[in-house]
């Protein structure tokens, strides 16, 4: 069985994938030095050892993923015998091309660094879309957290629901949530500015009246995506409008934002540490695991 080195950002969700799995949790010790430099220490012996380092992405993501390549990094060095960088949260995975001349595509170059620090395989959830994985030479999997979300809603007593992804690119997440409500699902379409951020997000004529809406995602950030389509749908009529993501990065504002557009509740899993963070996927990276230990 494998050892789980926590990460000083996904340290609960560590410890539960350790438990659901049987396997040693591995503390790190982690500091930044006066300059912000980052310092890491593993602090037991895993020579030897199959290793998975888990270590989510979020903000800040610059620190959390340099601590990510000093843990890899390291455990290549102390000679861990095989080693799974377990990412939940992924971050640059948005920037996967060239939008404007010029730019960096920071997703490949974070991939190169991941497989450079000396990751064998490569675990992530709900990542942004599916092709990033191709640019691994290491063996990659994205797992996802919309069944998970899909039974949290179903205990909800939701009015005739009504499932929602806020553009093209989340209509499966859409449809895996609406599979376990045994609901209807659709999306709308989204036109982003890449110079100034801003959104236009297009309604389709949807049947939500007086009816439970999800909205789902796969991250939250400035919330700007999600209140626009709160604020159609409560235009439209819907009786209750609740949100749900993978990713609740949450930047200041952004649930404020969308409860003033009509939302009743926000709801994300813990690839993100935050105070919605309701819902964990540490059953889903757990059967990820099992299928490649
Ligand atoms: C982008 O396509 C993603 O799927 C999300 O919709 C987006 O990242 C949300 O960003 P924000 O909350 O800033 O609108």
């Amino acid at each position: 069985m494998a050892k789980i080195v926590l990460g000083p950002a996904s340290v609960e969700l560590g410890k539960k994938v350790a438990q659901e799995l049987g396997a040693d949790a591995i503390s790190v010790e982690a500091k930044s030095f006066p300059d912000g430099e980052s310092y890491i220490r593993i602090v037991d012996d895993i020579s030897g050892e199959r290793v998975i380092v888990a270590q989510s992405t979020y903000s800040p993501q610059d620190k959390h993923l340099m601590q990510l390549l000093l843990l890899l990094d390291a455990a290549r060095d102390l000679k861990a015998s095989e080693i799974i960088a377990v990412v939940p949260y992924f971050a640059y995975s948005r920037q996967d091309k060239r939008f404007r001349l010029g730019e960096a595509v920071s997703v490949e170059t974070v991939v190169k660094l991941i497989e450079a620090a000396g990751a064998d395989s490569f675990v992530t959830v709900d990542v942004h879309t599916e092709k990033i994985l191709n640019l691994f030479k290491i063996r990659a999997m994205n797992v996802s957290a919309m069944a998970t979300i899909g039974k949290y809603f179903s205990r909800f007593k939701l009015k005739e629901p009504y499932v929602l992804a806020p553009d093209e690119g989340s209509v499966d997440r859409a449809r895996t949530v609406a599979g376990q409500l045994a609901a209807e699902y659709s999306f709308f379409q989204k036109q982003r500015d890449r110079v100034t951020g801003t959104i236009k997000t297009e309604a389709r004529d949807v049947d939500i009246k007086d009816r439970d809406v999800v909205i789902v995602d796969d991250i939250i950030s400035t919330g700007l995506t999600i209140a626009n389509v709160a604020s159609i749908l409560r235009e439209q009529g819907a009786r209750t409008i609740y949100v749900a993501c993978t990713h609740p990065l949450l930047l200041p504002g952004a649930k404020e934002k969308i409860f003033a557009a009509g939302a009743s509740e926000i709801v994300g899993t813990d690839c993100i540490q935050s105070d919605v963070s309701r819902i964990s996927v540490a059953s889903v990276i757990a059967e990820s695991l099992r299928k490649i230990m």
